[in-house]
């Protein structure tokens, strides 16, 4: 599929446009109304979250289960265009998240759940009320098979504060390390490694993790530190640390002036993005409000398929994305269906 497309018009429509023309979606990320019960407008000076002048942006408004309803039609939709090594990220409410675990699990199979990720989402708030500051909510993880989804996971830099606790030594050239065992469980009956280096035995039930000759070049390439009382351990440097494998709580507040009400963070969504599809791949958001999604998935070098029923969600869109370089052209060959192809050049592949 070389299209970048924006739909505009309602996911379901978009979605069987798509099946009926055989594209399909490499990632998903959707951040679907939460059954708030409220609309979301846009007023001249700001996208306002929740506001009681403006523009409308989009109504929240279906409850219960006309909410479970719809939203369980559009996972099915969504499914049908996945590709077999795609994922699927679901940015929701804690007010429905238990309920639209159930429908993932229903729609994609309980054992294509990956995670439930915490996603602090603001400050901490000094309301008043009977309650515990609500500081996040939540992205469901599935993907189409436990075993064949794109995943590059995005390593963290250790901090100053990590390098200090993990690494508390430093050798003569400033390098801080850490030292960790040269042996390791279990024994040897007649292998070299289970026999005395430097005349020291391993210790009771275990072994050398290393032959003679191994330890002998880790010592003269000064990776051996011998303790006071005679112990070699072995040298670990912090600058060999890879980072760390990111988890289950992310750090991503949204925008304090958003384009558009509920506008996510751009670099949770280039974690996602990174994580979870290689360049060149479809990134499908049918729910795509301020389209950033859209315009992250492009400067990564990704394609993308964004959908919004919302005039001003698809007036800011059209904006954000000609400021990176990509214009819309209405199609002519879907009477009633309004399907806009991008025609700027693809970034440089990421
Ligand atoms: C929570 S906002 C998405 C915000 C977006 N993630 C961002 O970063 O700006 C939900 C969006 O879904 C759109 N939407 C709701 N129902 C839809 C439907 N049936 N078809 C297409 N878009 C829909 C709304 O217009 C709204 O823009």
């Amino acid at each position: 599929m070389g299209e970048r497309l924006f739909y505009a018009g309602d996911n379901l429509d978009g979605l069987e446009l798509l099946t009926r023309r055989g594209l399909h979606a490499d990632l998903v990320y959707i951040d679907p109304p939460f059954a708030t019960g409220n609309d979301f407008r846009i007023s001249q000076r700001r996208a306002n979250a929740i506001s009681a002048s403006g523009q409308l942006a989009y109504s929240d408004r279906l409850r219960g289960s006309d909410y479970l309803d719809t939203l369980e039609r559009q996972l099915c939709a969504i499914r049908a265009v996945m590709s077999p090594s795609a994922s699927i990220y679901v940015h929701i409410g804690l007010a429905v998240e238990h309920r639209v675990r159930v429908l993932l699990d229903e729609v994609f199979g309980a054992e294509n759940f990956r995670n439930s990720i915490a996603r602090i989402k603001c400050n901490p708030k000094n309301f008043a009320r009977y309650a515990y500051g609500n500081v996040r909510d939540s992205i469901l993880f599935y993907s189409m098979s436990p075993k064949t989804l794109t995943w590059n996971p995005q390593r963290e830099p250790l901090s100053e504060a990590d390098i200090e606790r993990l690494y508390p030594q430093t050798d003569v050239f400033g390098r801080r390390y850490t030292t960790t065992p040269l042996h390791a469980p279990g024994i040897t009956r007649d292998g070299e490694t289970g026999k005395p280096w430097r005349g020291i035995d391993p210790p009771e039930g275990r072994h050398w993790r290393y032959s003679p000759q191994r330890l002998d070049e880790l010592d003269v390439q000064g990776l051996v530190a011998w303790s006071s009382t005679g112990n070699p351990r072995l040298k670990k440097f912090a600058e060999d640390n890879k980072g760390k494998l990111p988890q289950d709580v992310w750090e991503y507040k949204d925008p304090q002036n958003p384009l558009y009400p509920t506008q996510k963070n751009a670099d949770m969504l280039r974690r996602i993005i990174l994580t979870s599809s290689n360049p060149g791949d479809v990134v499908l958001d049918c729910f795509a409000g301020s389209g950033e999604t859209l315009v992250q998935a492009h400067g990564l070098g990704r394609r993308f398929v964004g959908m919004d029923v919302s005039a001003a969600a698809q007036g800011v869109i059209r904006g954000r994305l000609r400021d990176v370089d990509v214009e819309w052209v209405e199609e002519d060959d879907e009477p009633g269906l309004r399907v806009f192809r991008a025609t700027g050049k693809p970034q440089e592949l990421a």
